[in-house]
């Protein structure tokens, strides 16, 4: 979408903006303010929507264009709207601006550069869904895009875009903002439900999906704010321009340009990491990406031909998850980078159930044995057991994912493993006590 004149950019600039946002847009962006976004043609599909089209036409619309969900999972958004409206209303709504992978501010550099386009693309879903009350819901540290966020809705209200009396009487819409603190399990769905009534932001059981009860029991859709923001370019220029989309992803790890970049979905992963990203980073050849954040797939260079899309990445074993794209350099030893991996999701585990706030140290200390030359070849089946055990009976989609760094490791680069186990030795000379210890623990094997 980049290409059309930033027009339909959800980022101001086309290309890579740098990952660090803070200072980039103090000048402001061209999307940030109202008269900046009215200026673009800036809520005219909204008001074209509220005025002239029926729920029945903007679900023909979703369903024709196939939208699915970019918060991670990709599921239909015609789907989850249909869900909903089978439950009686009052029904609300939550835009999911969390960001969870602290690697992957997205939602916060939507906010920042161009709040409106979520807003507008709220109002469509508000009027489609039969909605009065939406939530934003966002990470209170991101200070400057709650700034952004408030003084956009404000905007909106004094222009009659919102508010209970907005498009001259045809809506009443109102949006809250809901900061909250917390960690990577706060970015889950029914974890959000929670904090916004009040509570610690813990999953809930599903089912009930947030569709049939979600705040205070009623029927809630909650949309990654980067779905919503798409919304008034899919509103506006139909299915067919629209094509397969598009997916903000975040640059990281041993590439050459870092940054935040908005890429047609389609594109092969290797062509993203070259056209966008600038190739691998001095020195470094690739041995793999990680995509979809801390709980993403380990996919080998020989996987990168695989197109950025839900399906395709799903037959690799993977999925878009937080939308970050790390790529990992020749010096990177497989089984270290799993336990740092588990170890921070053992940090950011909720607790709330068993198998997650164990099985996420149980597996840390698996592979801290491992890395410490006493791992034996029994070890392998023993990490298999337990990232089963956690896939298998989380309550939430954290525990689900958590063993898919682990198992795609294991599963594409299984001679690290091997060779940390039975020569006690680090192929990449990471394992600081694998260097010290030589053999000397080969025997234990
Ligand atoms: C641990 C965890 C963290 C998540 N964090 C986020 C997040 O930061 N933002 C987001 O939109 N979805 C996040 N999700 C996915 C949400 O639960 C939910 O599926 C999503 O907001 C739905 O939006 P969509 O329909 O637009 O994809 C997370 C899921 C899990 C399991």
């Amino acid at each position: 979408m980049s290409e059309k004149n930033g027009r339909w950019s959800l980022l101001p600039a086309a290309g890579n903006v740098p990952a660090s946002l803070d200072g980039q847009w103090r000048g402001g962006s061209q999307t940030d303010h109202i008269d900046k976004y009215l200026a673009r043609g800036g809520y005219a599909a909204a008001k074209r929507v509220v005025s002239e089209q029926s729920q029945a036409d903007v679900l023909g619309l979703l369903e024709k264009s196939g939208l699915r969900g970019l918060g991670g999972g990709g599921f239909p958004v015609a789907r989850k709207w249909r869900a909903a409206l089978a439950n009686e209303g009052p029904r609300y709504l939550v835009a999911n601006a969390y960001d969870a992978d602290p690697a992957a501010p997205l939602c916060r550099a939507l906010l920042e550069t161009n709040p409106h386009a979520l807003l507008e693309g709220i109002v469509i879903a508000a009027h489609a869904l039969g909605v009065q009350e939406a939530w934003v819901y966002a990470k209170a540290e991101n200070s400057a895009a709650l700034r952004r966020l408030r003084a956009a809705v404000a905007e909106a209200e004094e222009q009659g875009y919102l508010g209970l009396s907005a498009f001259g009487g045809k809506l009443a819409l109102q949006v809250h903002i809901f900061a909250s603190w917390g960690g990577f399990a706060g970015g889950e769905e029914t974890a959000a439900l929670e904090a916004i009534e009040g509570q610690r932001a813990m999953p809930r059981q599903k089912p009930p999906f947030p569709t049939e009860s979600g705040l205070w029991g009623r029927p809630t859709v909650v949309h990654s704010a980067e779905t919503l923001a798409n919304l008034p370019h899919l509103a506006a220029d139909g299915a067919e321009a629209f094509g397969k989309g598009s997916k903000l992803l975040a640059l990281g790890g041993d590439v050459a340009k870092p940054g935040l970049v908005e890429v047609p979905f389609g594109t092969p992963l290797r062509q993203i990491l070259t056209q966008w990203g600038g190739g691998p980073a001095a020195g470094q050849s690739p041995r793999a990406v990680q995509i979809g954040g801390p709980t993403g797939a380990v996919l080998p260079e020989s996987l990168l031909d695989t197109p950025l899309g839900h399906d395709a990445l799903r037959e690799v074993g993977a999925f878009v998850g937080s939308g970050s794209l790390r790529v990992l350099g020749e010096k990177v030893c497989m089984v270290d980078f799993a336990r740092g991996r588990m170890d921070y999701l053992a940090h950011e585990s909720c607790g709330k159930c068993v198998p997650c706030r164990l099985g996420t140290n149980r597996l840390t200390g698996v592979l801290e044995t491992i890395m410490s030359g006493l791992g034996r070849k029994d070890d392998l089946a023993l990490l298999d057991e337990f990232g089963n055990l956690l896939s298998q009976s989380s309550l939430c989609g954290f525990g689900l994912t958590a063993p898919t760094v682990l198992r795609t490791t294991m599963t594409h680069f299984a001679e690290d493993y091997r060779v940390h186990i039975e020569e006690g030795r680090c192929p990449t000379a990471t394992c600081r006590a694998l260097r010290t210890r030589g053999f000397e623990r080969k025997a234990a094997v």
